[in-house]
């Protein structure tokens, strides 16, 4: 653990603001989540379902991404942020931006002058990604070690910039068209390249090093995550080709190319654990196991999306659900367990580690029992598989105790960590 501790580390506020906004976003996400799931059906370019999506993706999942990225990229190699400056500046853009962003698309209203709150917002909150990313970029490229961590980060922040970059078209082109394809198909690019080139690769490339750090585990050959790494890359170019016209070859090579990354971000995950010197899991483990479960199901729909002559109810149906499995699911899931590690070690480093050898101070895991941890983590995955049943048995009343749920453990999991932060030497 002491890996994420170093004299090149940036503030401690800069990554208190930023994992802050993310729970308050989790919060808001969790509670329209109950409020709209009774109405949780349809095609999924709706209001509702924009609003949603975005919630959950820049509210709660993206500002703790930058959170931790912020803290991990100096640690790992071994430079300063280029401009702390600037991440302050992009956290105030992202601040204002991705709030109006997500309001615009739950009113979705593009008339004038109302849809200039769309588009303002779209703008400022890509022009604060771009910051984010290019100052990281730059941080990235100042260092001289080459690791398979890096090379994900790197590819994860390049397939940000391109997501971004057409998310803000996107925005400006449902006010008054001008893209020369059908927008749908735009979509279906921009999300791929954001959640599996942006969240996937982020994840695979963190998650090795992070499980390195927790479960103290070293020396595990690196063939399964380079591997993965070239999958995962191919997957969302050939995807992206076959969403904007390329033809079935392409998304068949595509999903081929996901399954293949998916599996070997699973061997490399257990060529880490089989090395692990530290023998006893925790939920923060048993939340990753289950994030990539989440993951193989989300292949799944997705697969079966493109590969089955699926029609109606079950095309829409099982949309939402790929959705519903591979965000909250697989990228919420992995970022609630990893925020189980990262903010007790933060809290602990800043305030108990001065006081090692003149005072009895707890460890960084004795900050909090497992047994809270443990009840947010039963509701947090008894609400997800209510939701995702509910959405493919079309049943409202599931639907909702699902959403419920969820928004339950979505408030005991701020209720956690703000125990862990608010304890005192
Ligand atoms: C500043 C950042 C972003 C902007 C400006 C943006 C903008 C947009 C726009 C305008 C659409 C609707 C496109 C249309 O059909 O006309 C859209 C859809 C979507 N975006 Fe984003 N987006 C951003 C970030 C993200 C991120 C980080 C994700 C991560 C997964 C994401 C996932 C999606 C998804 C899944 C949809 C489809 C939602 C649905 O149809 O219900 N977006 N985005």
């Amino acid at each position: 653990m002491q890996g994420l501790a170093t004299r090149h580390a940036p503030s401690w506020r800069l990554i208190q603001a930023h994992f802050g906004l993310g729970v308050a976003g989790l919060l808001a996400f969790s509670a329209a989540l109950a409020v709209c799931a009774p109405s949780l059906q349809g095609f999924f370019f709706q209001p509702a379902l924009l609003g949603l999506v975005h919630l959950c993706v820049l509210g709660w999942l993206m500002p703790i991404a930058i959170g931790a990225l912020h803290q991990l990229v100096p640690v790992v190699f071994e430079v300063p942020v280029r401009s702390e400056r600037l991440a302050w500046i992009a956290f105030a853009l992202y601040a204002v931006g991705a709030p109006g962003l997500i309001t615009g698309f739950f009113t979705l209203d593009t008339s004038e002058p109302a849809g200039l709150l769309l588009t303002t917002s779209a703008t400022l909150a890509a022009l604060a990604l771009f910051l984010y990313a290019v100052n990281l970029l730059a941080t990235l490229l100042a260092s001289a070690r080459r690791t398979l961590t890096g090379a994900h980060v790197v590819a994860a922040l390049c397939w940000l910039l391109i997501a971004v970059a057409l998310g803000a078209l996107m925005a400006w082109n449902l006010r008054a068209p001008f893209l020369p394809v059908f927008h749908v198909l735009v979509l279906r690019t921009h999300a791929h390249a954001a959640a599996l080139g942006f969240f996937g690769l982020l994840i695979m490339g963190v998650a090795y090093r992070l499980l390195e750090m927790f479960l103290l585990s070293y020396g595990a050959p690196e063939r399964a995550g380079w591997i993965g790494f070239a999958a995962v890359n191919f997957a969302v170019l050939l995807l992206g080709a076959s969403f904007l016209g390329a033809g079935d070859a392409f998304l068949r090579a595509g999903i081929a190319a996901a399954a293949i990354g998916t599996g070997a971000f699973v061997l490399q995950v257990h060529a880490i654990f089989s090395r692990r010197m530290r023998r006893r899991t925790d939920v923060s483990w048993h939340h990753t196991a289950t994030s990539i479960a989440y993951l193989a199901l989300a292949l799944a729909a997705g697969a079966a999306l493109a590969l089955l002559p699926v029609g109606e109810p079950w095309w829409d149906r099982l949309h939402l659900a790929y959705g519903l499995l591979a965000i909250p699911g697989f990228i919420g899931t992995i970022v609630v367990g990893q925020l189980y590690k990262i903010v007790p070690f933060l809290v602990w480093l800043h305030r108990f580690s001065r006081f090692v050898g003149l005072k009895k101070v707890p460890s960084a895991s004795e900050l909090l029992p497992e047994a809270p941890k443990r009840v947010q983590y039963f509701a947090m995955h008894l609400g997800m598989a209510g939701l995702v049943a509910g959405v493919l048995v079309d049943s409202p009343a599931l639907r909702t105790a699902g959403a419920v749920l969820f928004a339950g453990s979505a408030f005991l999991f701020a209720r956690n960590l703000g125990v862990i932060h608010a304890r005192q030497p």
